[in-house]
C-alpha cells in the first residue's frame, strides 16, 4: 500500500504540512528537533497502533494549541481510502476518527486498513528489554497478519483484569471464589488460543530471521527465536489447539490458585510467556554485543515485513526513523533490498549518509514545517 497524500496540522510542532509522497522513497531531512520523527508519528497513529514512541494521545496536540489533525489518502490493490484523525483539547468528543468519511469510535477500525512497520533506534529493546517487549512485538506482528488475534488479546486482558480484581477480593475475605472457576475457564480458552498463535508466529519468524541474520552477519552467525510458554511444552504445539489445550491451561491456572489469591496476581499463563532469542546458541540479551543486538532487532523487523509480504498482496508502508545512519553501506543495501517493493519514509539529519542509489522525494523539515512548501 502507498500513502498518496498526507496533511498534518497541530500535531506536536508540525504546522500546515501537506505533501504528495513519492511512491517509493521519501527522505525526510532536517536538523535535530525540527519535527522529522513527529512527521512519521503523525502518519503512524493512523494505523491504529499506539505511538511507537510510547507517547500518550493527549501529547499529540501542540503545546498551547487546541486541535490537531492528521489525514492521509492510502492506495492499496483494491482502492483508495481516506483516514482522518482529529483531536481537540477541550470538547465533548475530544477524538474524531473518520474512515472514508464514516466516523469510528476508536482507532481499532484503522488497524485492518493501514499496515505499516516502523524501524526505530529503540527496537533494540525487543532484545534487551523485559519479556513484555518481546511479547508485544510478537503480538503486534501476529495481529497484523491475523486481526482476530487482537480480539483474543483484548478479551484475555479484560478477563485477566477481572480475575486479578477477584483474587484481591477473595484474599480480603470478600466473595468470589465460586465465580473464579468460571473466569478461569474463559481465561484458559483465550490463553490457549493466544499461546498457539504466538507459537505459530514465532516458528514462522524464526525461519526467516535465521536466514536473514546469516546473510547480515556474513554467513557466520545463527539467530534463533523460540517461544517459551509457561503452560505448554513444545510437543503440545504439535497438535492443533483444542479441548486438550484448554483443559491443560485451565488446570495450570487452578494449580496456582492459592498462591494467586495470596498475592493478588495471576502467575501462570500468557502474561508470563517469554520468547528466547539466541545468537550462536547463547542468549542475545545476556551475551550479545551491541552490534549483534542491533542486527538481531533489525532482522526481526525485516522478517516481520517479509512474512506480511508473503501473505498479502499489499506491502506495508515502512518508516525508518534515524536508523540508516547507524548502518554501514552493506547493511543499508541489505535493508533496502528487502524493503524494495515497499513505500519508505525515512528520516535523517544527514542526507549524505544515505546510500547514493536511494533517491526519491526529499522533504526538508524546519521548525515543524516543510521548507519551500
Ligand atoms: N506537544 C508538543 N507541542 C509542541 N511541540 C512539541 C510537542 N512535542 C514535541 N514537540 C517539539 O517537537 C520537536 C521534536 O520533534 P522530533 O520530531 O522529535 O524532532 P526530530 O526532527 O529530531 O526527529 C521539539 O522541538 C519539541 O519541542
Ligand atoms: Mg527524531
Amino acid at each position: 500500500m502507498i500513502i498518496t497524500y498526507a496533511e498534518i496540522d497541530g500535531f506536536r510542532n508540525l504546522k500546515g504540512i501537506s505533501f504528495q509522497p513519492d511512491t517509493k522513497y521519501n527522505i525526510i531531512v532536517g536538523a535535530n528537533a525540527q519535527g522529522k520523527t513527529n512527521l512519521l508519528e503523525a502518519m503512524w497513529i493512523l494505523s491504529g497502533c499506539r505511538s511507537f514512541r510510547g507517547s500518550k494521545e493527549k501529547d499529540y496536540i501542540a503545546l498551547g494549541g487546541d486541535r490537531m489533525s492528521s489525514r492521509i489518502k492510502l492506495r492499496d490493490s483494491v482502492r483508495e481510502q481516506k483516514i482522518e484523525y482529529t483531536m481537540f483539547r477541550s470538547a465533548n468528543t475530544p477524538k474524531q476518527i473518520l474512515l472514508n468519511g464514516v466516523s469510528h469510535k476508536g482507532t481499532r477500525a484503522l488497524f485492518d486498513v493501514f499496515k505499516c512497520i516502523a524501524f526505530i533506534p529503540d527496537d533494540v529493546d525487543i532484545i534487551k528489554g523485559a519479556p513484555e517487549k518481546r511479547r508485544s512485538f510478537i503480538d503486534m506482528a501476529a495481529s497484523q497478519l491475523n486481526p482476530a488475534f487482537v480480539v483474543h488479546i483484548s478479551k484475555s486482558n479484560t478477563i485477566m483484569n477481572h480475575r486479578n480484581a477477584l483474587l484481591k477480593s477473595i484474599s480480603q475475605g470478600g466473595p468470589g471464589s465460586e465465580v473464579l472457576e468460571i473466569w478461569d475457564r474463559q481465561a484458559a480458552h483465550e490463553g490457549a488460543v493466544i499461546s498457539y498463535m504466538r507459537h505459530d508466529y514465532v516458528s514462522k519468524i524464526n525461519e526467516i530471521c535465521r536466514e536473514l541474520y546469516q546473510t547480515i552477519s556474513g554467513g557466520s552467525e545463527v539467530l534463533e527465536l523460540e517461544y517459551r510458554s509457561n503452560v505448554f511444552r513444545k510437543e503440545d504445539f504439535e497438535k492443533p489447539c483444542g479441548e486438550d489445550a484448554f483443559e491443560k491451561y485451565y488446570r495450570r491456572l487452578r494449580e496456582n490458585c492459592e498462591y494467586d489469591i495470596r498475592t493478588g496476581i495471576t502467575h501462570a499463563g500468557v502474561n508470563r510467556d517469554e520468547i528466547d532469542i539466541k545468537i550462536n546458541g547463547v542468549s542475545a540479551k545476556e551475551y550479545g554485543s551491541q552490534g549483534q543486538i542491533k542486527s538481531a532487532a533489525l532482522v526481526m523487523k525485516l522478517a516481520q515485513a517479509e512474512i506480511y509480504m508473503k501473505r498479502s498482496k499489499d506491502a506495508p508502508v515502512v518508516f525508518l526513523d534515524d536508523v540508516m545512519g547507524e548502518l554501514d553501506e552493506n547493511r543499508q543495501k541489505f535493508v533496502f533490498d528487502i524493503i524494495k517493493d515497499m513505500q519508505v519514509f525515512l528520516t535523517t539529519p544527514n542526507e549524505g549518509a544515505i546510500l547514493p542509489g536511494i533517491s526519491g522525494k526529499v522533504i526538508r523539515i524546519n521548525g515543524g514545517s516543510i521548507e519551500n512548501a
